[in-house]
């Protein structure tokens, strides 16, 4: 069957929205037709390669949408399904599946963006073989993708605002409830208040937070950042966000420090922040290659701590569901996140909209 696609076929160049051709689910994969698909800075670092994608891939990972037919030995999903797509593929058996951590799931050793038989289930009129992003590629009107990717939702739901809950929102707030386990009283920095930092934020609410001290470099996040709850903004273009968040915590720092854009800078300024025996958490993902390099001996003298967080530490079939009954128990933000819907075609403005700082969350929707 054919589904039009958003194709990144060569890095820092615009996606490529065109008509593929899809190949029927194989067994143990399930075909999807896609309700809406968020746009999240990972989908632009794959264009940039700061994720790194062999051209050429379908983007996209952060959606949702309705089961269409299933494949051979499928029994868990059934046509008419809703479903969130998760952006890893776990097992529920390996060890780190056993310890909860399924996001870091070590049964399937693929190259990115190949089903888990190594082979494509798209192809462009040429004949080429495209990628799909984390094995699902949400930016396309129809996925074929491993069971093991979905996760079964309540049809009640909105598919839209299920959407979001597929990365920005399950990586935001499952980093501070999950990963750190913030106590209530708590004094939480989040710098990068974006799509996902908004949603670091509300996880900060939910885990009662006292003092909530938002870090960004455009005012328009910090209004947004206001919005979720933050307590206190810092814009880091005309103060040292260091100072200022030390200022606002009696000069000791903050307890737990959330990076939330990516960057060894800011991921230095994380652990900066934080008080001794503090926790920085780093949520962004940064360039494949770069590296970022705190002094040694402080590190050992004031026991501080620096976590990463992938994810949200989630287990998308029990976070996914709950963090979308929270939002129905009006506990969780999520129509707010939405500031602009978007036709697939419109994708390139998409991208140019996050650069410019525009959005909360960008979504594109398929009729
Ligand atoms: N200091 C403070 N804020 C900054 C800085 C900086 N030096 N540079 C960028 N920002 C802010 C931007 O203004 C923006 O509000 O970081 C925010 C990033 O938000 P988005 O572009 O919406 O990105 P998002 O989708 O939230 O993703 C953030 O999480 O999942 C990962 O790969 C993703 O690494 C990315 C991060
Ligand atoms: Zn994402
Ligand atoms: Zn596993």
């Amino acid at each position: 069957m054919k589904t039009r696609a958003a194709v990144m076929y060569e890095h820092n160049q615009p996606v490529v929205v065109e008509d593929l051709e899809l190949e029927d689910p194989k067994a143990n994969e399930v075909l999807v037709r896609t309700a809406a698909s968020g746009v999240c800075h990972s989908d632009l670092s794959v264009v940039t390669g700061a994720i790194y994608y062999d051209a050429a891939v379908v983007l996209g990972h952060e959606g949702a949408g309705i089961i269409e037919h299933v494949g051979k030995d499928v029994t868990d999903f059934h046509v008419g399904d809703h479903v969130i797509l998760s952006f890893v593929t776990y097992c529920s058996d390996c060890k780190m599946c056993r310890m909860e951590k399924v996001c870091l799931c070590e049964s399937y050793d693929v190259p990115r963006g190949y089903q888990l038989d190594g082979t494509y289930r798209l192809y462009n009129k040429s004949g080429q073989g495209i990628l799909q992003m984390a094995r699902i590629a949400t930016m396309s009107e129809y996925m074929v993708v491993p069971h093991q990717n979905l996760v079964k939702i309540d049809d009640r739901h909105s598919l839209e605002k299920a959407a979001l809950v597929g990365c920005g929102v399950t990586t935001g707030v499952g980093a501070v409830l999950n990963t750190a386990k913030v106590e209530p009283g708590s004094s939480v920095a989040v710098i990068g208040t974006g799509g996902v930092g908004l949603n670091a934020i509300q996880g900060a609410v939910l885990a009662k937070a006292k003092k909530i001290i938002a870090v960004d470099i455009a005012e328009k996040k910090l209004d947004f950042a206001k919005r979720f709850g933050a307590t206190d903004v810092v814009n880091a273009t005309d103060n040292d966000p260091v100072e200022a968040v030390r200022e606002l915590t009696e000069g000791r720092g903050v307890d737990y420090a959330f990076e939330v854009i990516g960057n060894p800078d800011t991921i230095v300024q994380a652990y900066r922040m934080v008080r001794a025996a503090g926790t920085a958490v780093i949520v962004g993902m940064a360039h494949h290659q770069k590296e970022f390099s705190i002094p040694a001996q402080h590190f050992v003298a004031t026991e501080r701590q620096i976590i990463g967080s992938f994810y949200g530490s989630c287990q998308p079939r029990v976070d996914m569901p709950k963090l979308l009954n929270l939002y129905t128990e009006g506990k969780l933000k999520l129509d707010e996140l939405i500031t602009k819907h978007y036709q697939l075609d419109q994708i390139n403005e998409a991208f140019a909209d996050m650069e410019a700082g525009e959005n909360a969350r960008g979504v594109i929707t398929f009729n």
